[in-house]
């Protein structure tokens, strides 16, 4: 069957679809119903079923026979370590976690927050989690304590599961007081935390508070997996939304199993046994979904890379990596591929290892620029498949369905919906376009299994957020087209959310940071173009009347807040300050025609516009600061 039979067969017959993929996954009681409408176009999966990630993930595996095959590797150049773990060993390691977290009265339901950099017991972690049937968290570890504060007032954890540190190139992040002032920021105290020490740095224990990752575990009863409901959440991942409150996407337990291992075979092309390879964090979706959930549920080995494209210890890393590992198929962002074009034009890298046994790349999280897959496909000579999704989905909305059929790359596409998604482009007043029109991306609901149901805490920001605007859809954030062929065009966002080298950020959330600095009145941060990431983060700041402080003082503390606030991943580095910002007559900031004035791109002066004197000074401000680069 090609591509086209199976869409088409799963749109005549979403649930018989949805029930014949369901088949793979391995149920305490089988799902009868595949869809449950609970009206309001609230929809969910499986829900009638009983089942256990953690069951599905590790312990069939070894059940089956897989046992001594590898299940994690982990690839650190930061550490200059490898280790390989086992699915036998990863069973026997994660059934200890989790007796010690029931130990200490963890059980299903309770959230944990997991903030761990690329080492496999942040794998395990989650996995124990889900074996307990409690609601993992994982917090990215760029994250600031204030983000991660945040987070634990919205999750109420009954415990947190942290490492000692991180390493990033050139200097440790010390996670464990950023630990300790985040839960002196939060109003919510966790009753234990679980504390990794690391050899790079052995950090302080709260008497009282915290414990030991290995002598928690001393003498334990090892916990057996916990059929939980299928539509009960597997975990809650935060993303960012329009203001500095980030959203709690939730996972539904059971579509997230069947959906994701769905995937690997007809998306990405992989068989149980083989390699694959996504570089990227277990604090995004992509590390959730690819790093962990997917490829342990099919039986595959997955590579936990601690390092970056370039610097660790150079451009060659990835292709190192993939060579002496056997990768079958890797997973990116498009960003990494131009740190390592910009290191490495030549390939001159590229042709020191043999690559033979990898079949495919994998580009997602931003747009995939049409000259990043130029150079990838020439300088690797394998397929390189742009696919686009987001946090909210877990896993592809548009793709190349590489194992069912690969279909024709057309540059600067992630090709076709996939089956689950019928994706429509819609008009302000929400009825669909023609082929080829620009408007708002939409998927008619319900969407299909493992995506998110609701938001944490917050159905009705869930019901704002995604299902207002466009009654009977779900509406993605992203505008774009769909061409002759029915081949999907991501264009632009279409809030206040921006990409930094395939990192989500909120420009909201970042205004919220520079509005509390003591000196500044007014603010806006926009999303400026840049080479490497993408997107950068841009400030503008007006300041309180009488303030006579020199300008460059006040732009370096508001660069520190964001930092100190939100985190290094922010990367803003770019602020400025103005007289006034451009705004209509009603007041609404011109953000649009600023991004603008930055690039150094023609606009249309808007109608509304309060002032048309105001974006020359906007354009010279920003050439103080050396935009636009060109
Ligand atoms: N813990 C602590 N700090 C972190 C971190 C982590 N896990 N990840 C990133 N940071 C810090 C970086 O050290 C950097 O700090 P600095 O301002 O002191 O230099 C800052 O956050 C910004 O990080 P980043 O935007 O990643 O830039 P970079 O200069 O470190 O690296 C790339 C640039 C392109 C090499 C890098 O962004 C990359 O590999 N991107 C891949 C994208 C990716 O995996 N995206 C996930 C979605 S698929
Ligand atoms: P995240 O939730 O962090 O995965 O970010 C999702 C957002 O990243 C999407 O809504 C898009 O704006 C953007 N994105 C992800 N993948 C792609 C892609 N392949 N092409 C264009 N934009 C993408």
């Amino acid at each position: 069957m090609g591509y086209r039979e199976v869409y088409e067969g799963w749109k005549a017959d979403p649930e018989g679809f949805w029930m014949e993929a369901a088949r793979a996954i391995d149920w305490d009681e089988a799902p009868k119903q595949a869809l449950f409408d609970r009206g309001d176009d609230i929809y969910e999966w499986f829900a009638d079923a009983r089942v256990n990630t953690c069951w599905n993930a590790v312990d069939r595996h070894v059940e089956q026979g897989r046992g001594d095959q590898t299940a994690i590797i982990h690839d650190s150049p930061v550490t200059h370590t490898k280790r390989e773990i086992s699915y036998v060993e990863l069973r026997n390691r994660v059934a200890s976690l989790a007796g010690a977290l029931r130990a200490k009265g963890v059980e299903k339901g309770d959230r944990v927050i997991i903030y761990m950099p690329m080492i496999p017991e942040a794998l395990e972690a989650m996995l124990a989690c889900a074996r307990l049937g409690a609601i993992h968290s994982v917090v990215f570890g760029g994250f600031a304590a204030h983000e991660l504060a945040v987070r634990i007032d919205d999750a109420q954890p009954k415990a947190i599961i942290a490492a000692s540190c991180g390493v990033e190139p050139g200097r440790v992040v010390h996670y464990k007081p950023l630990l300790d002032g985040a839960i002196d920021q939060a109003a919510h105290t966790p009753e234990f935390c679980v504390i990794f020490q690391r050899e790079q740095e052995v950090a302080h224990l709260e008497e009282g508070r915290d414990v030991n990752w290995h002598g928690f575990q001393y003498g334990v009863e090892p916990a057996g997996c916990v059929p939980v409901e299928g539509n009960h959440p597997a975990y809650i991942l935060y993303t960012s939304g329009t203001t500095g409150q980030p959203k709690g996407v939730v996972r539904p337990t059971a579509g997230h199993l069947v959906a994701l291992n769905w995937t690997m075979k007809n998306i990405y092309n992989v068989d149980p046994g083989e390699v694959f390879w996504a570089a990227s964090d277990v604090g995004w979706v992509v590390g959730h979904s690819y790093i962990c959930y997917a490829p342990l549920i099919q039986g595959n080995t997955t590579v936990v890379f601690e390092g970056k494209p370039v610097g660790t210890p150079d451009a060659g890393t990835f292709w190192r990596v993939i060579e002496e590992h056997n990768v079958k198929s890797f997973f990116t962002a498009p960003t990494a591929f131009r740190a390592v074009k910009r290191e490495d034009p030549q390939g001159e890298f590229v042709r020191k290892y043999d690559l033979s046994g990898l079949r495919a790349i994998y580009l997602a999280g931003e747009r995939a620029d049409p000259d990043t897959i130029e150079w990838t496909r020439e300088m690797t000579g394998k397929p390189v498949y742009d696919h686009w999704w987001q946090t909210e989905t877990g896993y592809t909305i548009a793709g190349n369905p590489v194992g069912i059929e690969p279909l024709p790359v057309k540059l600067g596409s992630p090709t076709v919906p996939m089956p689950g998604y019928d994706i429509q482009i819609l008009g302000e007043d929400g009825t669909p376009l023609p082929a080829g029109e620009l408007g708002a991306i939409a998927v008619k609901l319900p969407l299909p299994p493992g995506t998110l149901p609701t938001l944490w805490n917050a159905a009705d920001r869930f019901r704002k957020s995604y299902l207002a605007t466009f009654p009977g859809y779900y509406e993605t954030g992203d505008a774009g087209m769909i061409d002759e062929d029915g081949y999907v065009w991501i264009m632009a966002r279409t809030d206040d959310v921006i990409n930094v080298a395939g990192h989500r950020l909120s420009t909201g959330g970042m205004e919220e940071v520079l509005a509390s600095h003591p000196d500044v009145a007014e603010c806006a941060v926009i999303g400026v173009s840049d080479a490497l990431k993408g997107q950068l983060p841009m400030g503008f700041l007006c300041l309180s009347k009488g303030v006579d402080r020199p300008h460059a003082e006040i732009v370096t503390e508001c660069v520190d807040l964001v930092r100190d606030r939100i985190g290094p991943v922010a990367a803003f580095k770019l602020a400025v300050v103005v007289d006034r910002l451009p705004k209509t007559r009603s007041g609404k900031i011109l953000r649009g025609v600023m991004v603008s004035i930055a690039d150094g791109k023609d606009y249309k002066m808007p109608a509304t516009i309060d002032d048309p004197a105001i974006l020359d000074e906007i354009a010279a401000a920003v050439k103080t600061i050396g935009y636009p680069t060109g």
